[in-house]
């Protein structure tokens, strides 16, 4: 069966992980959360006190990490020069600082090359911001998902609780606005919908709602290749 390319992209919160590590495991397709590649970049440099204003100084650092996605038991499991860094790049201090990281030309280059090598043999949700429109702009499948910011609000507040951090209300709404606003308005691949893209939005839809659309859409594809 011919397998095909899919790219989820969107603004933060929006749902995007979840229903493409989802979809990907219906499919049996590879599962690549770029996002997470960012954020190991941002850790590393966080790590090795690199000032994250200085591109040269940060594109250098990270020209030799190793970055690693890898599918186990335990979800999808994220792995920098061979340490694993799954939950650490969840951190506030990584989302703090991974839209001026990721906002380098050079960095994004890098990235960008990583990205492409993965989507060879076909058979893959790619999920982040530029997937459908610099990555990947042939993907046979595009998805641009939003949601309310009341709702995205809510998930990240659930998703950091379960982890046992409370985080005011009016706080995160602000720190996910300034990292959309960020991500937008940069000059390098900014977050953007392809003109090609389905907007899914996911206010009042489940995570199960959310693949089965994306699924079905991916199965009429396949069938008529
Ligand atoms: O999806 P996420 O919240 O884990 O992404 C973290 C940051 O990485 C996001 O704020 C912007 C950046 N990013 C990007 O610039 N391009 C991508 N394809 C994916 C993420």
């Amino acid at each position: 069966m011919k397998k095909i390319i899919i790219a989820i992209d969107g603004p933060a919160a929006a749902g995007k992980s979840t229903t493409a590590k989802l979809t990907a495991e219906k499919l049996n397709y590879l599962h690549v959360d770029t996002g997470a590649m960012y954020r190991a970049l941002t850790l590393k440099v966080i790590e090795e006190q690199i000032d994250p204003e200085k591109e040269e100084l940060v594109c250098s650092v990270i020209k030799d990490c190793k970055i690693k996605l890898e599918k186990t038991d335990f979800g999808n499991q994220v792995f920098l020069d061979g340490r694993n860094i799954t939950e650490t790049i969840r951190s506030r201090e990584v989302t703090r600082n991974v839209s001026a990281i990721s906002s380098y030309a050079s960095v994004r280059k890098l990235m960008v090359e990583e990205q492409r090598k993965l989507c060879k043999q076909g058979g893959v949700v790619l999920e982040g911001r530029d997937i459908g429109t610099v990555v990947v702009p042939k993907a046979e499948l595009k998805i641009f998902m939003v949601a309310s910011i009341e709702e995205r609000v809510r998930r990240r507040q659930k998703e950091l609780a379960d982890k046992g951090t409370n985080i005011d209300y009016e706080k995160l709404v602000n720190e996910i606005i300034e990292r959309d606003a960020k991500d937008s308005k940069r000059t390098e691949s900014p977050l953007r919908k392809a003109e090609d893209a389905i907007i899914l939005d996911t206010s009042n839809l489940t995570i199960n709602q959310q693949v089965e659309f994306i699924v079905a859409k991916a199965s009429e594809i396949i069938d008529h290749k």
